[in-house]
């Protein structure tokens, strides 16, 4: 089979031939039909994600560890956990009995390769346990996944959101997806915590954040009271890292600021799951929930691995 193949850490995988999968006992073969090439699977390619151990020692690899396919019996299904060294880039894959879910019919395999991006911005409702009216302030909102967390805030009835980016332009697009108010972050501090006080207008009540680092640090701060009041909750999630994998945390933002910290995962089960994941697909299929997608065949991974002008975008390999 074809297949886009890692040799060697921090390199980029080659459209190659590739031995077949075959599957073993309590396996399933998978037929792929369309993969999302998301950072994570770069960190991975990178040897700079935590978990990229394992990883690293299968090479030659297959990168990514999810995508949409048929099993032998043609039923196209969302599938992850493909055993290594085989990933989801090829035109095969093999994954545990059971690590799939069928995908409704009449959806699109390049567009469901996008809907588990879109449960992230559900984690307003599922970890921080939104009520329509509540203020929402996404950080990080000109990447796919935050594009869709505005996108899925103002269909959850946010009553306004604040949205943060470091590109102008970008940001005047997050205006138009429904956001009310845009934060430049690429400002000194002082003027980026002002900008955050300035927003908030009575509070912000969720704050949906993929980029953790110096923006994130700076909003905590700025969310300590200036006089004695009793505090506002603000229910922050924790979803991505593309500023910094780390911040500074003074004990005073957490003492009077009425900040809750969670992971995105919080309140996640199977039931919750796929309610949330049944409401993406309603929207996606009502055309309420629209994203930008770029197909490009497996041939052209080299080209595609490189890209860095997506712009929100989401890049979708179909072998
Ligand atoms: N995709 C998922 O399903 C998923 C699931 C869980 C967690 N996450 C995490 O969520 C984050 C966003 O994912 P994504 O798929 O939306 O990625 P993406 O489309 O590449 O977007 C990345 C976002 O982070 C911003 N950014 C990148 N580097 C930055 C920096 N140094 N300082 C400030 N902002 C920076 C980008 O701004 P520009 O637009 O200006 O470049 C953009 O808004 C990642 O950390 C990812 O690992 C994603």
């Amino acid at each position: 089979m074809k297949a886009a193949v890692l040799h060697e850490v921090g390199g980029v995988p080659r459209y190659e031939d590739y031995p077949d999968p075959v599957a073993g006992e309590g396996e399933v073969l998978i037929d792929v039909r369309a993969v999302a090439v998301e950072n994570v699977d770069k960190a991975f390619a990178a040897g700079t994600h935590y978990a990229s151990g394992e990883f690293i020692a299968h090479l030659p690899v297959i990168p990514a560890f999810d995508g949409i396919g048929a099993l032998p019996d043609g039923t196209l299904v969302g599938f992850g956990n493909p055993r290594l060294p085989y990933g989801a880039l090829a035109e095969r894959t093999v994954v545990p009995a059971g690590a799939f879910v069928p995908i409704p019919e009449g959806v699109d395999p390049a567009v469901a390769t996008v809907l588990g991006t879109a449960i992230t911005g559900m984690s307003i409702k599922t970890a921080a346990g939104f009520v329509p009216g509540e203020t929402v302030l996404v950080q990080g909102a000109t990447g796919v996944a935050g594009r869709l967390a505005v996108k899925v805030a103002r269909l959850l009835g946010a009553g306004r959101i604040v949205a943060t980016g470091r590109d102008d332009e970008q940001l005047r697009e997050v205006l138009a997806l429904g956001a009310d108010t845009v934060i430049n972050t690429v400002v000194p501090d002082e003027a980026l915590a002002g900008a955050f006080a300035e927003a908030k207008g009575d509070g912000y009540d969720v704050v949906v954040d993929f980029l953790w680092g110096r923006p994130t640090e700076i909003l905590l701060r700025s969310l300590v009271p200036e006089s004695f009041a009793f505090p506002k909750p603000t229910r922050v999630i924790q979803i991505g890292e593309s500023a910094g994998a780390e911040l500074g945390l003074a004990a005073g933002s957490l003492r009077t600021s009425g900040v809750e910290i969670y992971g995105a995962a919080k309140g996640l089960g199977p039931e919750v799951m796929g309610e949330a994941y049944g409401q993406i697909v309603k929207w996606a299929q009502s055309g309420e929930l629209t994203f930008d997608l770029e197909r490009v065949p497996l041939s052209d991974i080299e080209t595609a691995w490189r890209r860095t002008d997506l712009k929100g975008r989401r890049l979708v390999v179909l072998p």
